[in-house]
């Protein structure tokens, strides 16, 4: 697939079935994920993939923290929680670590590791599967960060529900650019 033609036309799908990447396409796509702009080289991207039994244990995880935290939560949420895992058949959950630096922020580690995001995406898409980048109350949470054993410099932020779609490509809008660009032409 052309690389621009990859990245224009890539789209997001939320029904997401077998098959997944085997390993050796998953290597692919974390060298992918590897390449994203990293300022000083800290290497602030983990990555934690998720499938088979995996998926019942981010359920079990989901429903822990869901009941803890959410008062008189409703049989309809706890379900709906329950269930969020094994909406796709393989969960890549977005981490980034962030070390104190004399020049570099902890966000510009987190942008890092959301280029890294953008570049599995990619690579997803050129090999004809499919995603979606999803938070929501289990992302930027450091509870649910250490039920899946990370540390307090580790947060998780976000999660790639990944697979094989079967539904059609949506006709992708066409922008206007002159919203969101300008020249800078003077002060
Ligand atoms: C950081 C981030 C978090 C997101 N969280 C969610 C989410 O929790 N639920 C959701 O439906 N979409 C979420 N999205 C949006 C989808 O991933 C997707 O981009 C959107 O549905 C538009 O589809 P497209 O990628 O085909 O344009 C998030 C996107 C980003 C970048």
């Amino acid at each position: 697939m052309d690389a621009l033609e990859n990245i224009i036309n890539r789209q997001s799908s939320r029904f997401l079935d077998e098959p997944i990447p085997d390993r050796e396409q998953l290597q692919k796509i974390y060298q992918a994920a590897l390449r994203a702009p990293d300022h000083a080289n800290l290497k602030p991207s983990r990555f934690i993939e998720v499938s088979g039994l995996g998926l019942n244990m981010l359920s079990e995880v989901f429903v822990t923290y869901a009941k803890k935290h959410i008062e008189n939560i409703s049989a309809e949420k706890l379900e709906k929680y329950e269930k969020a895992p094994f909406r796709a058949p393989l969960i890549i959950i977005l981490i980034s670590e962030t070390k104190p630096h004399k020049s570099v922020l902890p966000v510009e580690q987190l942008l890092s590791t959301a280029a890294a995001g953008q570049n599995i995406l990619l690579a997803l898409n050129a090999m004809n599967f499919s995603a979606i980048w999803r938070t929501g109350i289990f992302a930027f949470n450091s509870e649910i960060g250490s039920m899946l054993g990370l540390n307090k410099s580790q947060q998780i932020i976000g999660y790639l529900y990944i697979g094989t779609t079967k539904e059609k490509k949506r006709q992708i809008p066409n922008v206007d650019l002159k919203k969101y660009v300008q020249t800078l032409k003077s002060l």
